[in-house]
């Protein structure tokens, strides 16, 4: 059945892997930052982003691949041996070329457990609008937006981004939770940084002097990219 759902909590996402996704194209949203990071790697010529759970599992990888760069945070910082943190501005053109191994608190987690739905999609405000037309390109797939949220709380950033994909794509017959998420975005919708600011990962990213990615993360439609995560494990630009 076609459905354009949104999961707006993390103890939500820990049901997704017993979910039934059979055909539904599901959207990760972590404006601040886990998906404006990927967003912002792929835009910058990253090959491919592969989130996974652990660190013990990024770790792994490399291992095997040495060639890898691995990226990520725990409690917003950088992970002792890795090669980035989890701030957009670090994936700068630096990545070009090169494929990244993710792992963070939320968003890493809520992009594997829609892994098994048949389009998974990392998006954020950077690239609302690309990924909205996508959407609309499918227009039979059921449609499931996921707002990955911090630790095991609500983040209103991406309920806001989640609810400018509905905005955008107000035909559709929605489910209530999307519905609570167009409703945030229609209520904030002229100042994405205003909202950005107000929520407690911005004032936190603030608080620690880090105002500059809180102001990248709220910038809208400066990405024009669909970024999808590939049976190989990879978040790519299609
Ligand atoms: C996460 O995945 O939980 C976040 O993106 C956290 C962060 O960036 O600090």
């Amino acid at each position: 059945m076609s459905y354009f759902d949104a999961i707006l909590s993390p103890p939500e996402i820990d049901l997704l892997p017993q979910r039934d996704l059979r055909g539904a194209i599901a959207v990760v949203f972590d404006v601040l930052r886990a998906t404006s990071s990927i967003v912002t790697a792929l835009s910058n010529g990253a090959s491919g982003i592969r989130p996974v759970n652990t660190i013990e599992e990024a770790r792994d990888l490399k291992t095997l691949n040495p060639n890898l760069l691995l990226g990520g945070e725990r409690n917003g910082e950088r992970i002792e041996g890795f090669d980035l943190g989890n701030s957009p501005l670090e994936y700068n053109e630096s990545v070009r070329g090169r494929e990244i191994v993710t792992t963070t608190t939320n968003g890493t987690v809520a992009l594997r457990a829609v892994a098994h739905a048949e389009t998974i999609l990392a998006a954020s405000l950077l690239n609302a609008t690309a990924t909205a037309e996508f959407l609309s390109k499918h227009p039979a797939n059921p449609v499931i937006l996921v707002c990955a949220g911090t630790f095991r709380d609500p983040a209103l950033e991406d309920i806001y981004a989640a609810g400018l994909i509905a905005w955008i794509l107000q035909a559709r017959e929605m489910r209530d939770p999307a519905l609570v998420a167009k409703s945030v975005y229609a209520a904030n919708h002229e100042d994405s940084l205003a909202l950005l600011r107000s929520a407690e990962n911005g004032r936190a990213l603030i608080r620690k002097g880090r105002i500059r990615e809180v102001e990248w993360c709220a910038q809208v439609d400066t990405i024009n990219i669909v970024a999808e995560l590939k049976p190989d494990g990879f978040i790519r630009s299609i």
